[in-house]
């Protein structure tokens, strides 16, 4: 099965002075998700931003917007990232009291689901939901921030869900978030994943353009790889 590389760079890392001329570099180097960082304050220690940022980036792009929800009882929203512009919604299985449900209630607002698993969480746990979901997001750190270090684990995690996923023939998108780098994303890549966020790695002095262009050849590389 070809699994299509694609880059959703996070917002959370951006100079929100300049949020618009950044979104629009991050277009112009060619990536094509926006990877949107909701926090509560609850779930996670910190708070991000909500709706009304969203609705009015929207504005603006043509991005697929990645919204990754990380909030408590997340039902309770989708209706209204759905509303602002969301592509995707994903939510933290962990946070979710009825998480088919919750897929179902994304697909509903014509969406695209997502479900993510923190790095305590079995990924065993996540398989019941793997046929239904269009994409499981593996945290390679513990959610809530950017610029944490990756966690090598991750990579034995992504490899399970991978083999689960072609084992049974599902479509499921494998996302993986937190600490990747160029170099760590050649790592995440061979083990299956093939949806990669990066915050801090791609907004970094600003650089977009070179630091997007890093990820293209590591993922380039992987490629070639596998076809030798
Ligand atoms: C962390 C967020 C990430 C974060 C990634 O809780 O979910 O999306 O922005 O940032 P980096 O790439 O800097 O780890
Ligand atoms: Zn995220």
């Amino acid at each position: 099965m070809e699994n299509e590389f694609i880059l959703a760079p996070s917002i959370l890392a951006a100079d929100f002075r300049i949020l618009g001329k950044q979104i629009a570099a991050v277009e112009a180097a060619g990536a094509p998700y926006l990877h949107i960082d909701v926090m509560d304050g609850v779930f996670v220690p910190s708070i991000s931003f909500g709706m009304p940022v969203i609705e009015s980036i929207r504005q603006s792009s043509g991005l697929f917007f990645d919204v990754h929800l990380m909030i408590t009882d997340p039902i309770r929203y989708v209706e209204e990232f759905a509303k602002v512009g969301a592509d995707g919604i994903t939510f933290h299985l962990e946070a979710a009291e009825d998480p088919g449900a919750v897929i179902d209630a994304i697909h509903r607002a014509g969406k695209k689901a997502g479900i993510s698993i923190k790095p305590e969480t079995e990924v065993e746990a996540v398989f019941p939901y793997l046929k239904a979901a269009d994409m499981v997001l593996v945290m390679s750190v513990e959610p809530g921030f950017g610029g944490q270090k990756f966690l090598e684990k991750s990579c034995d995690r992504i490899k399970l869900i991978r083999d689960y996923i072609d084992t049974n023939g599902f479509y499921t998108k494998i996302e993986v978030d937190g600490g990747v780098d160029s170099r760590v994303a050649r790592k995440v890549l061979k083990a299956g994943a093939n949806v990669i966020v990066s915050g801090s790695a791609i907004f970094e002095k600003g650089f977009i353009r070179s630091n997007v262009k890093k990820f293209y050849k590591a993922a380039d590389k992987v490629k070639d790889k596998k076809k030798s």
